[in-house]
């Protein structure tokens, strides 16, 4: 099963995905989370993205396309995978067809702006695992800390009120006409296209993902 995650920034693909990775078998393949490690490992390509990511914009395509074909190549991703930020441009979701990547399920979540500022600025990570928390919709049992190994847990650099406003509006521009194009293409029988109520609280929108899998 190939699945794709669509949605604004904080609007929940993140959580899903490791719902669904975690229970379905697939890896979750988070090119936010692969860009971050480049930049924190200092590589060349981090060295390159760095302000673009702090200041909340998109990442050129070539650099996307180079982390993306090499990843799902790797064995695991065999039976499926499971893609969340990407794609998030036309030219992305055009570049999987072209490539023949034949996507089964596209879940696009949609939560209004107001409640996407909250999630974000409250949200806390485990760097290493990518494990995400909330101060108030998701704590962890000990504040600041990740319940699995008791490591700090961090706020993303690009969580903040700037950045966000040009991810927001990166958002309308690019990512907008891509969920057009999805829509398109459930209509002509390509794949299944869901639209996910993100305001749900999360156990809600685990159940419902579960009911979509299962059909
Ligand atoms: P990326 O890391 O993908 O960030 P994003 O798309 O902005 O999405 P987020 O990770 O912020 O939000 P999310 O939807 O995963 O929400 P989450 O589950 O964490 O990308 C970062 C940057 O990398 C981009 O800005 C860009 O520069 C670059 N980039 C990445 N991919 C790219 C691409 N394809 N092309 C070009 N550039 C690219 O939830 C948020 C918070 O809310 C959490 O704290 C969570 O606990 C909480 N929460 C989640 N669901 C609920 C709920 N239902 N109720 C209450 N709280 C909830």
């Amino acid at each position: 099963m190939k699945i794709i995650l669509l949605g604004a920034p904080g609007s929940g693909k993140g959580t899903q995905a490791n719902y669904i990775s975690h229970n379905y078998n697939i890896p979750h393949i988070s090119t936010g989370d692969m860009l971050r490690k480049q930049i924190n490992q200092k590589t060349k390509i981090g060295e390159e993205i760095k302000h673009l990511i702090s200041k909340g914009k998109l990442v050129p395509d070539n650099i996307l396309f180079l982390l993306i074909k090499s990843r799902i190549k790797e064995k695991d991703c065999q039976n499926g995978f499971l893609l969340d930020g990407f794609p998030r441009t036309l030219s992305q979701g055009i570049y999987l067809k072209k490539n023949n990547i034949k996507i089964d399920i596209v879940l696009n979540f949609h939560v209004p702006k107001n409640i996407l500022i909250e999630r974000i600025i409250g949200r806390m990570i485990h760097l290493p695992s990518g494990r995400l928390y909330h101060n108030k919709f998701k704590p962890p049992k000990k504040e600041g800390i990740d319940d699995i190994t008791g490591e700090q847990l961090t706020h993303r650099k690009d969580d903040n009120l700037s950045s966000l406003d040009y991810r927001f509006l990166e958002y309308k521009k690019k990512t907008i006409p891509l969920i057009k194009f999805y829509i398109r293409e459930k209509k002509i029988g390509n794949l299944n296209y869901y639209k996910i109520e993100g305001l749900n609280d999360i156990k809600q929108i685990n159940n419902l993902i579960k009911k979509i899998l299962q059909k």
